[in-house]
């Protein structure tokens, strides 16, 4: 093994392994916004995922901890319901590695934030990136520009296939696509709180900032858009647009190089010379 795999090994290691000890003086709510309120409400507003306002009183309480404990799992085995909001969301609930005490005080805080009518947390939509906000998040992607508050480069973890940006990690998903996948809320709300442990820990100390939570976005959307057009960044338009004026310049040729072309049919001056020699 290389010793930079080896390192990234052993950093993963420490972080999946190292036990939760806090969970046990964790109260559901403080998880419920560290972990889950980036992509839920506890009232019935849609984020990434359902709200969760009557989620206690809707779904069998073994269900539900099972499905919060490994969603993935719950999916895997062809669980109807789970298949079902798979297909609704068209996103699956990551697996986030909560414990089986988690998920108690977790259950416990919903149901009663169900009992208070619970309240959204974040707005459905965001503001259109300008082509500087974009620039900034590439840059900041890839660092080429660091981090205000000095957290990791997005591509030490991550990859993004665009011509503008080199290479990127493999340790996370690769998110040319996520723009797609969770949405720009769903997008904007897992950076403002990371709710993956490996990206949390790398980012509690040192949280992205407003402005580059929204460059970041921006960047990905425009990533994203331009994976859809299967072309690299820019040649879309160009190619189009050179392909136009190509057409019109020849149009322009011919008519100059044919401008002495016989304008009636071939056989009209055979016509006119008989006519006029009777
Ligand atoms: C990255 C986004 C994301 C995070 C973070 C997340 N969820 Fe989800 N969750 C989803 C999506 C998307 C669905 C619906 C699709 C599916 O089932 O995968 C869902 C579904 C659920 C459901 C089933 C809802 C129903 O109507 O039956 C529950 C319960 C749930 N999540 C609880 C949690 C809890 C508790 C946390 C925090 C520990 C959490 N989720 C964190 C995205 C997320
Ligand atoms: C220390 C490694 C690490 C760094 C640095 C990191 N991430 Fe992540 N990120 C992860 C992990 C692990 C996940 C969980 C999903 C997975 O398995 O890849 C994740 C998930 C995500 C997701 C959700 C992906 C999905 O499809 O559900 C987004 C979006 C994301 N990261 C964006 C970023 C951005 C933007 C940055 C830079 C500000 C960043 N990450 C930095 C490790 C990292």
């Amino acid at each position: 093994m290389r010793p930079l795999s080896l390192g990234i090994g052993l950093v993963l290691l420490s972080v999946f392994g190292m036990p939760n000890t806090l969970s046990a003086e964790v109260s559901g709510e403080a998880i419920f916004q560290q972990r889950c309120s980036a992509c839920h409400s506890t009232g019935s507003d849609r984020l990434v995922g359902p709200g969760l306002a009557d989620v206690t009183s809707r779904r069998d309480p073994a269900w539900l901890k099972r499905f919060i404990m490994a969603p993935d799992q719950v999916l895997a085995s062809g669980d109807s319901i789970a298949t079902a909001l798979f297909q609704e969301y068209g996103v699956a609930m990551p697996n986030l590695g909560t414990t089986d005490a988690e998920a108690d005080a977790l259950i416990a805080f919903l149901g009663a934030a169900a009992a208070t009518g619970g309240e959204r947390t974040q707005p459905k939509t965001i503001a259109v990136a300008t082509a500087e906000q974009i620039l900034l998040g590439q840059d900041l992607f890839q660092g080429t520009k660091r981090l205000t508050n000095g957290g990791p480069t997005c591509n030490s973890c991550h990859e993004v296939t665009n011509d503008a940006v080199i290479g990127g990690g493999v340790l996370a998903r690769e998110l040319t696509t996520v723009f797609s996948r969770l949405g720009g809320p769903g997008v904007r709300a897992i950076l403002g709180s990371p709710p993956f442990p490996v990206m949390q820990r790398a980012y509690q100390a040192r949280p992205l900032t407003d402005p580059e939570v929204a460059a970041l976005v921006g960047f990905l959307q425009q990533a994203d858009a331009d994976h859809a057009l299967h072309q690299p960044r820019d040649y879309g338009v160009k190619l189009f647009g050179s392909g136009v004026i190509g057409a019109l310049l020849l149009l322009a040729l011919y008519s100059l190089l044919w401008r002495g072309r016989s304008r009636g049919a071939v056989h009209q001056a055979i016509y006119d010379r008989q006519i006029s020699s009777t």
